[in-house]
């Protein structure tokens, strides 16, 4: 299975007038026979879902498709959430992590990750080397950030690798919605143009939607025919690209610790967001300004 064909028969079954009609009659049938029809509640439960399918899509970063537990069931996310999934260690120790799906939230009978694999990680490496029909259990949903169509005038996102999910999911959720007229822009910084993830659905949306969606690559190391930025993601940068500070707009970050520190420091913990620092500090961005995934 190719790439592009793998991604694009599940990101966005919907395309095409069989596409349509289906949708439009399992949205039909689940409200007549199951009101609910979420797989994730938010009621402590874990729920084993099935492997359908994973492939790579970088060197260290594999797309995963899990089963939820029926074909007429979707997720039960909203934008933007993440589940947590556990791995029981031979051992018996519980391994949990949070994981953040880049599907819709309105697909039926699946949900999609992407998860990088660290060499020495508990559980990436174990869900690394899965097969069809393994399960892992997850539970939630886990909302970060509840997004309603213009809730701002326009959004910055700041991110790193896999730090994209979220970002990518607010995307999403904003630029299907013909309603939702906030303005994206998006900085994303890889280790090189063979790390960035998801770029094909990236450019996907910002050549649908050029008046609305701006995308501000970053390579560390970049190639002979590279368009877009080389180093890290600045406060000049930033300063030149951002909009000034306002309840109108709002800066979501999501990226590996040094990127925190550098733009706008860390969270204090899951519930506490702590104080901006770093470059978006200095440009005089506060709390109320800015969320970390
Ligand atoms: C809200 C949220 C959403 C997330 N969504 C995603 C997502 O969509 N996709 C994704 O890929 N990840 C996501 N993550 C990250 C994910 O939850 C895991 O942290 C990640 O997969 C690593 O887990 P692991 O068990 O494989 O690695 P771990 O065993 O936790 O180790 C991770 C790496 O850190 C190193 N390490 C471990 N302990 C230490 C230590 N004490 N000091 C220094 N280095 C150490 C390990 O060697 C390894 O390289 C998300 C995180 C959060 C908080
Ligand atoms: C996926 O990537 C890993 C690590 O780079 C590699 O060893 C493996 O052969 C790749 N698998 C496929 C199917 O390309
Ligand atoms: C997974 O399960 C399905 C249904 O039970 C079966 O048809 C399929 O062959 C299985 N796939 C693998 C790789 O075992």
């Amino acid at each position: 299975m190719s790439l592009a064909r793998a991604s694009s028969k599940y990101l966005f079954p919907a395309v095409g007038a069989v596409g349509a009609i289906g949708l439009g009659w399992h949205f039909y049938s689940s409200r007549i026979y199951n009101d609910t029809a979420k797989t994730f509640k938010d009621n402590g439960e874990w729920i084993d879902l099935k492997l359908k399918d994973s492939w790579n899509i970088s060197a260290n970063t594999k797309h995963y498709v899990f089963e939820l537990n029926s074909p007429e069931d979707v997720s039960g996310l909203v934008t933007a959430s993440c589940l947590l999934a556990k791995y029981v260690t031979p051992k018996g120790n519980n391994v949990i992590r949070p994981y953040t799906p880049v599907s819709d939230v309105n697909q039926k009978g699946t949900i999609e990750f992407i998860i990088k694999t660290y060499p020495e990680g508990k559980f990436s490496k174990y869900v690394y080397d899965l097969k069809p029909n393994d399960t892992v259990s997850f539970k939630g949903p886990i909302v970060k950030w509840k997004w309603e169509p213009n809730q701002f005038k326009h959004i910055s996102l700041i991110g790193g690798g896999s730090g994209i999910t979220p970002l990518y999911q607010l995307l999403h959720e904003i630029t299907k919605n013909p309603e939702d007229n906030t303005k994206v822009d998006l900085f994303y910084g890889s280790l090189s143009t063979q790390d960035i993830l998801m770029k094909k659905e990236l450019d996907k949306i910002a050549a649908e939607h050029k008046d609305q969606v701006n995308i501000h690559y970053f390579v560390d190391k970049s190639s002979d025919d590279w368009t877009g930025h080389t180093g890290h993601i600045t406060k000049d940068f930033l300063k030149e690209n951002l909009p000034a500070p306002s309840a109108d707009a709002k800066i979501f970050v999501c990226g590996p610790p040094p990127l925190y520190k550098a733009i706008s420091g860390p969270k204090n913990s899951p519930t506490d967001q702590g104080e901006v620092t770093g470059a978006l500090a200095d440009l005089g961005y506060s709390k109320e300004h800015v969320f970390k995934f």
